[in-house]
């Protein structure tokens, strides 16, 4: 196991000199996420206020989620309203984009780098779908198994490809909308007009940025330096024929909007700076990618760490038992409670380091609920074994319904999720101008037959024909739990 708290991201190879974590500081980057270690050698809590100075992203402040609202006629998300979607660069240009009704996508990724899929891997893909169903907007979803490759000493590609299957039908079973979805591997999806842009973007990046973004040096195999091209092409339009056509000076003018956790900004930071730099061939700019970005679910041990796929006791798994999951937060939730019950009566617990407190500002939805409960913990009134009984019925029931939509998931259902194909949305049903009408799209790949030649099979049809009876039905429930909660904003 490497030194760094964060050695997952590294899959457990060990880490070359120049990306190491520097010592003392926090360190947040895509392969590193530790907090500053204070004197004790204990890291501290992440300082997100702190990242956004450093990074150079915005706060999403009040202002912005007000004006979501009015966009969107929907409240905004748990996440947002508390905080945990806290930084974004460019969001307002996708609320114009949508006012008005022209065309964006969402784009995010995962790196298949294990098949213990916890609970804060889930949360990204939570919100993208979430954002999916609020938007109406087509979705991409990379798979970098080349990167988990690439970024491992020990994996083989085959073991990889296994992770980047098993993780699909994990991402599946969050209720994506199979018609607005495409998700890819990278070892399968290479090529074409994708290909195309990672060479562009290649060309656009010297040595000597790469180093100052990443931090790689002489030693760093090659692989790793260029992989940045691959996980910043995916953000033109331009790159998928098959859902946005192929006429490239329309399409490089569709923007991204990327749903990521905060260590992934420096692959996208680094994408703009391209896309500044990119110009169709009338001239007009390619468009740069937006972005949203959440921060970690901190491991059952608390603040200043991140919970890791390779540590047990670190993490509630998405196929955790009931009674695993009882018995972790009971064993390991760092608790924010006194020692004793006398002093927790008079002094109160402190919510702001409390694991299980944590957990339920991501997972339950109920704001007025949540309220009580921080009051009541803080004023000594509420024990930290109620508090921990409260969080386990949560998260019991959070996992209890992955796992049901989980088992549902075949491999029909992933191949329809990963076919290349097109995908059909309807964006703002309140905007003037709808989705624009795009040639060579229907017609598969644009032409690219190496690429799928974008029909569907019989059964490929027949699922697809479920699914969309399944989300009908599903919309519909939403439509009438939302009709209960009237927006906050008018
Ligand atoms: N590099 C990411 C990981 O290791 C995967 C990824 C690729 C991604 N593209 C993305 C994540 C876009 C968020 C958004 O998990």
């Amino acid at each position: 196991m490497a030194t760094s708290a964060n050695a997952e991201a590294l899959n457990e190879s060990p880490i070359p000199e120049a990306i190491a974590p520097k010592q003392n500081k926090q360190t947040i980057d895509p392969y590193n996420v530790t907090g500053e270690i204070g004197a004790d050698g204990i890291a501290k809590a992440i300082d997100y206020s702190k990242l956004v100075e450093e990074f150079g992203t915005k706060k999403i402040d009040q202002a912005l989620l007000e004006r979501f609202e009015r966009v969107t006629g929907k409240k905004p998300h748990r996440f947002l309203r508390r905080g945990i979607v806290f930084s974004h660069r460019d969001f307002e240009l996708i609320l114009d984009r949508y006012e008005r009704g022209e065309p964006f996508f969402l784009y995010t990724g995962r790196g298949p780098s294990s098949d213990s899929v916890h609970i804060g891997h889930t949360i990204p893909f939570e919100f993208t779908k979430w954002l999916q169903e609020t938007f109406s907007c087509p979705l991409v979803i990379m798979m970098t198994d080349d990167e988990k490759y690439l970024f491992s000493e020990k994996r083989t590609i085959e073991e990889v490809q296994g992770y980047c299957r098993s993780n699909a039908m994990d991402i599946v079973a969050v209720g994506f909308d199979p018609e607005k979805t495409f998700i890819f591997s990278d070892f399968e999806f290479v090529g074409g007009a994708f290909y195309r842009n990672i060479v562009r973007m290649s060309k656009m990046i010297t040595l000597n940025q790469a180093r100052n973004i990443f931090g790689f040096n002489e030693s760093t195999n090659i692989g790793r330096i260029h992989f940045g091209a691959i996980q910043g092409a995916t953000s033109f339009a331009s790159s998928f024929p098959h859902i946005f056509g192929t006429d490239e000076d329309k399409t490089n003018l569709i923007p991204a909007l990327i749903p990521c956790a905060i260590d992934q900004d420096p692959y996208f930071r680094m994408t703009r700076d391209v896309a500044s730099r990119m110009y169709t061939s009338k001239g007009q700019h390619v468009a740069k990618p937006s972005l949203i970005h959440s921060r970690f679910l901190d491991a059952l041990q608390g603040p200043g760490t991140k919970m890791s796929a390779s540590v047990d006791e670190s993490a509630i798994f998405m196929m955790d038992t009931p009674n695993q999951i009882k018995n972790k937060i009971n064993k390991y939730a760092f608790s924010g409670g006194k020692v004793s019950q006398e002093e927790h009566r008079a002094l109160g617990g402190d919510t702001s380091v409390d694991v299980s407190f944590q957990y339920l500002r991501f997972f339950l939805e109920d704001d007025v609920e949540l309220e009580k409960i921080r009051v009541s913990y803080e004023a000594g009134e509420l024990l930290t074994g109620e508090l921990k009984a409260i969080c386990i019925r949560e998260l019991q029931t959070y996992v209890a319904g992955f796992q049901e939509r989980r088992a549902k998931v075949d491999e029909e259902t992933v191949s329809l999720f990963m076919s290349t194909r097109p995908l059909k949305w309807t964006g703002n049903p309140r905007a003037p101008i709808v989705v624009p009408q795009i040639e060579g799209a229907a017609d598969g790949a644009g032409g690219e037959a190496k690429q799928g030649d974008g029909k569907l099979t019989k059964n490929q049809l027949k699922k697809l024909e479920k699914l969309k009876q399944i989300e009908a039905k599903k919309a519909q429930k939403a439509k009438e739990k939302e009709a209960q909660a009237p927006p906050t904003v008018a």
